[in-house]
C-alpha cells in the first residue's frame, strides 16, 4: 500500500512535469523572408518573462544566403534612429561576424558598443547559409529609440548587399550600401512566449534541410506555436500550418508522459511487486500490471513514430532507433514470463526462461529509462523538465536495483 501511494505520487510529479515541458516548448516566433530578398529571413522571440516585465532578453534570427556580402535588420521605422544588426561572413568564412550599429541617418551606420548582443549556439555558415542566433539583451531601448515588446505592430527595417562575401572578423568593419532594403512590422504577441535560452537551436538545425518545404515543417514542428505574422509594406512569406503544428505538440506531449509514466512508474512498480510482495495470486498481478504497461508502451510507440514521420526525424536518430528495440525485446516477456511460471509450477529448478526473463526485463526497462532522458534532450526543453524526470528516474531506478541487491542477499543467507 505504501509502495502504491508512492508510486502515485511520483506519477503526479511526473504529470506535473510534463505540464512544465510542455509550457516551456511553447516559445512562439514570428518569422519575416521578405519575398523579393532571394532567400533571406528574420525570426523572433520574446520570452514571457521579458514580455511581462517590459524588458530583458529576446532572441531574433537572421538567416540568408552566404553569398551576400552583408544582412541586416534594425529596430526602428527607417535608418535614422535604428538598432540594427549587420551579419557577415567572418575571417575564416565558416562562422559569422554579428555587428550591432546605430543608425544615425542615410548613411552608413557606425559600430554600437552599447549593445549587449552575443551570438548562440546554431550560428555558423552551412550549406551556402549563413545563420546568426542572437540574443540580445538590451534592446528595449537604445540610444535613438525604444520598443514595446507587447506591441502588435513593432517596427522593423530590413537590409541586404548582394556583393560577395566579407569575410571580416571586425565589428566595425566598411559596408556598401544595400541593394534591397524595407520596412516591416512584426506582431510581437505572437512572437511572445516561451523561456528557451536558444529557442533557435532546432530551427538552424533544420536548416541543412535543402527542401524549403522541410525546414518550414521542422521549424513548425520544434516550435508549435510559431506563426507567421509578420506584415510588410511588401507581401512576405508567411506560410505555415497550425493545426499541424497542434497536432505534433500534443502527440509529442502525449508520447513523453506516456513514454516516461511506463518507464519510470509502471515497468519498474511491476518488477518491484514480485520481489516485494508474496500472496498467491502474485504472478498474475505482476503479469497484468506490465501487460498494461506494455500496451501503454506501444500507445507510445504509435505516437513516436507518427511524430517521427515529420522530416526532422533525421535530427532524433538514437532516441527513437532505442525506442523500437525496447520495445521490441519487451515483446517476448509474457512469452518467457509464461514458460517460466509453468516450468515452476512442476518442477523447482530455476528455468532457463526465468533467468532470460528477469535479465531481458532489467536490461530493456533501464534502457528504457536512459532513452527518456535521451528524448527529454530532443525535445529541447529547458533544463527543468529533464531533471525532474532524472531525479524520479534515478529515485525508482536505485529503489529496484536495492530491493533486487537485498532480496538476493536474503535469499543466499537462507539457502546457508
Ligand atoms: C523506450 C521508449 C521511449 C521512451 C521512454 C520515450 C520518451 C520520450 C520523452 C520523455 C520525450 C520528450 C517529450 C516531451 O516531454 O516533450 C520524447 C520525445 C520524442 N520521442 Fe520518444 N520515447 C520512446 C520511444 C520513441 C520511439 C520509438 C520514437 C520514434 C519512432 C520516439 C520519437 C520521439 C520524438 C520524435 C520525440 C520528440 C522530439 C522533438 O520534438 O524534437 N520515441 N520521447
Ligand atoms: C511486458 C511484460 C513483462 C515485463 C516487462 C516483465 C518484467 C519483469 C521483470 C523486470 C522481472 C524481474 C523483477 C526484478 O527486478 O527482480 C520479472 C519477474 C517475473 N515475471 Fe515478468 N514481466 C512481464 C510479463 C510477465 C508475465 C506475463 C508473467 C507470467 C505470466 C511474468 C512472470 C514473472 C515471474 C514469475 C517473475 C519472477 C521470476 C523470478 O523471480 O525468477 N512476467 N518480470
Ligand atoms: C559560431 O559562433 C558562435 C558564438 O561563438 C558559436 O556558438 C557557434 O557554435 C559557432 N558556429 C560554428 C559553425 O562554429
Amino acid at each position: 500500500m505504501r509502495l502504491l501511494a508512492f508510486a502515485s505520487a511520483l506519477s503526479l510529479d511526473l504529470l506535473a512535469d510534463h505540464e512544465v515541458a510542455a509550457l516551456t516548448v511553447t516559445a512562439q516566433i514570428a518569422k519575416y523572408c521578405p519575398s523579393d530578398s532571394g532567400g533571406i529571413c528574420y525570426r523572433l522571440n520574446v520570452p514571457e518573462q521579458t514580455a511581462s516585465s517590459g524588458n530583458g532578453d529576446i532572441f531574433f534570427q537572421i538567416q540568408g544566403p552566404s553569398t551576400k556580402q552583408w544582412i541586416a535588420v534594425g529596430q526602428g521605422t527607417g535608418m535614422t534612429g535604428a538598432n540594427i544588426f549587420v551579419i557577415y561572413a567572418d575571417g575564416s568564412g565558416t562562422n559569422v561576424t554579428l555587428s550591432p550599429r546605430l543608425g544615425k541617418g542615410h548613411f552608413q551606420p557606425l559600430f554600437n558598443s552599447e549593445a549587449q548582443v552575443f551570438l548562440l549556439e546554431g550560428s555558423g555558415i552551412a550549406n551556402c547559409q549563413m545563420t546568426a542566433n542572437v540574443r540580445c539583451s538590451n534592446c528595449g531601448s537604445w540610444s535613438g529609440g525604444s520598443m514595446d515588446f507587447t506591441s502588435n505592430k513593432a517596427s522593423w527595417i530590413w537590409s541586404v548587399n548582394n556583393g560577395s562575401p566579407l569575410k571580416s572578423d571586425s565589428q566595425s568593419a566598411n559596408l556598401n550600401e544595400h541593394s534591397d532594403k524595407d520596412k516591416f512590422t512584426f506582431d510581437l504577441t505572437q512572437a511572445r512566449g516561451g523561456n528557451s535560452l536558444n529557442p533557435f537551436a532546432d530551427a538552424a538545425a533544420s536548416a541543412s534541410s535543402t527542401s524549403s518545404a522541410s525546414t518550414t515543417t521542422a521549424e513548425s514542428n520544434a516550435y508549435p506555436n510559431a506563426a507567421s505574422t509578420a506584415s510588410s509594406t511588401r507581401d512576405g512569406d508567411n506560410s505555415g500550418s497550425n493545426a499541424d503544428d497542434e497536432t505534433s505538440l500534443r502527440a509529442t506531449i502525449a508520447h513523453g508522459t506516456i513514454m516516461g509514466f511506463t518507464f519510470i512508474i509502471v515497468f519498474p512498480l511491476g518488477a518491484l511487486l514480485i520481489r516485494l510482495c508474496s500472496f498467491k495470486a502474485l504472478v498474475w498481478v505482476h503479469a497484468g500490471v506490465q501487460i498494461f504497461g506494455y500496451i501503454l508502451a506501444l500507445t507510445g510507440l504509435s505516437l513516436g513514430i507518427f511524430i517521427g514521420m515529420v522530416p526532422t526525424f533525421e535530427l532524433n536518430l538514437y532516441h527513437p532507433i532505442i525506442g523500437i528495440i525496447v520495445i521490441a525485446l519487451l515483446v517476448f516477456q509474457p512469452i518467457l514470463g509464461l514458460l517460466h511460471h509453468r516450468i515452476h509450477r512442476t518442477s523447482l529448478n530455476i528455468s532457463f526462461y526465468s533467468v532470460i526473463h528477469v535479465w531481458l526485463g532489467r536490461v530493456a526497462i533501464t534502457l528504457g529509462i536512459i532513452n527518456g532522458g535521451l528524448g527529454l534532450r530532443l525535445a529541447d526543453n529547458t533544463s527543468k523538465g529533464a531533471i525532474v524526470y532524472g531525479i524520479i528516474a534515478g529515485v525508482v531506478w536505485s529503489a529496484w536495483v536495492g530491493v533486487m541487491v537485498l532480496t538476493y542477499l536474503k535469499k543466499q543467507g537462507s539457502s546457508t
